[in-house]
C-alpha cells in the first residue's frame, strides 16, 4: 500500500520523504491557505521532493471553471493531479480533463456510489474521507471495504486513496482491506513509527550492554 503525505507544509514533507516512506502528497484549500507564499510554487516544490502524484485541488464549482484550472494546475509539474469535488460539474470535469490525460483525483467522496460514479468516468483516484464519517458517527471504514469489493468486482482502475485519516489504525485497516493508498497527516505518520516496547527495547540493550562491558572492563 502506498503512503501519501496529507500537508501543504514544505518542512513536514521534506521530514517525511527523507524518510524514504512517500509515494505522493495530496493537498487541498485549507491545507493550502495555511501556507505563506505563492501556492503555485509550494506545490511545484512537493512534487519536486515527493516524485509522485501530487493532488492539487481546483476552486472554482463550475464544469468550466474546473476544466480550466485543471488544465492550468496540470502545466506546474508532470506529477500533478487535479483534485475536484465530487458534483455533477466535477464528474463531468474529470471525464473532460481525462480526455486530456490529466490524472484527477475525485475528492470528498462519502459514499460507495459516488466512487462507482467516480470510476465510471475514469478517475485516476478516487478519495473517500473516512475520518469525517466517523466523525458524524458513521463507520468510514466500511466505507472503504464497499468499494475496494465494488472496484475489485469490475476491475476498475481508480486508485482508492483513504482521505481524512486521523489515527494509525485507519491506516492499518486500510492496508487489510486492499486500498492502495492511504493519505496522512504528518501527526498520522509519526504515530505509525511509535511503540513504547520498542523505546524499551532500545534502552535495555544499551543497558545490558553497557553493563556486561564494565563488568569486563
Ligand atoms: C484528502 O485529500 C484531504 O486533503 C484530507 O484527507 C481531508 O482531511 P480532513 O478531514 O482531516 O480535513
Amino acid at each position: 500500500m502506498k503512503l501519501f503525505i496529507d500537508s501543504g507544509n514544505l518542512e513536514d514533507i521534506e521530514t517525511y520523504a527523507a524518510l524514504g516512506i512517500i509515494d505522493g502528497a495530496t493537498t487541498n484549500p485549507s491545507l493550502m491557505a495555511k501556507e505563506a507564499g505563492d501556492s503555485r510554487q509550494i506545490v511545484k516544490r512537493i512534487c519536486e521532493i515527493v516524485r509522485g502524484p501530487v493532488s492539487a485541488e481546483v476552486l472554482a464549482t463550475d464544469y468550466e471553471g474546473m476544466v480550466r484550472e485543471g488544465r492550468d494546475l496540470a502545466t506546474i509539474d508532470p506529477h500533478i493531479v487535479v483534485k475536484v469535488p465530487f458534483t455533477k460539474d466535477g464528474v463531468k470535469a474529470c471525464a473532460t480533463l481525462r480526455q486530456d490525460e490529466i490524472d484527477v483525483n475525485v475528492t470528498l467522496v462519502f459514499s460507495p456510489a459516488q466512487a462507482l460514479i467516480a470510476a465510471k468516468v475514469g478517475a485516476t483516484f478516487v478519495s473517500p474521507f473516512v475520518g469525517r464519517l466517523d466523525d458524524i458517527a458513521t463507520d468510514g471504514m466500511d466505507l472503504i471495504q464497499q468499494i475496494v469489493e465494488i472496484y475489485d468486482n469490475y476491475e476498475f482502475g481508480t486508485e482508492i486513496i483513504v482521505a481524512s485519516t486521523r489515527h494509525p489504525m485507519h491506516i492499518v485497516q486500510a492496508a487489510r482491506m486492499g486500498a492502495d493508498i492511504c493519505t496522512c497527516p504528518p501527526a498520522v505518520l509519526e504515530g505509525l513509527f511509535k511503540h513504547p516496547l520498542t523505546d524499551i527495547g532500545i534502552e535495555r540493550f544499551l543497558k545490558d550492554w553497557e553493563q556486561a562491558k564494565g563488568a569486563r572492563a
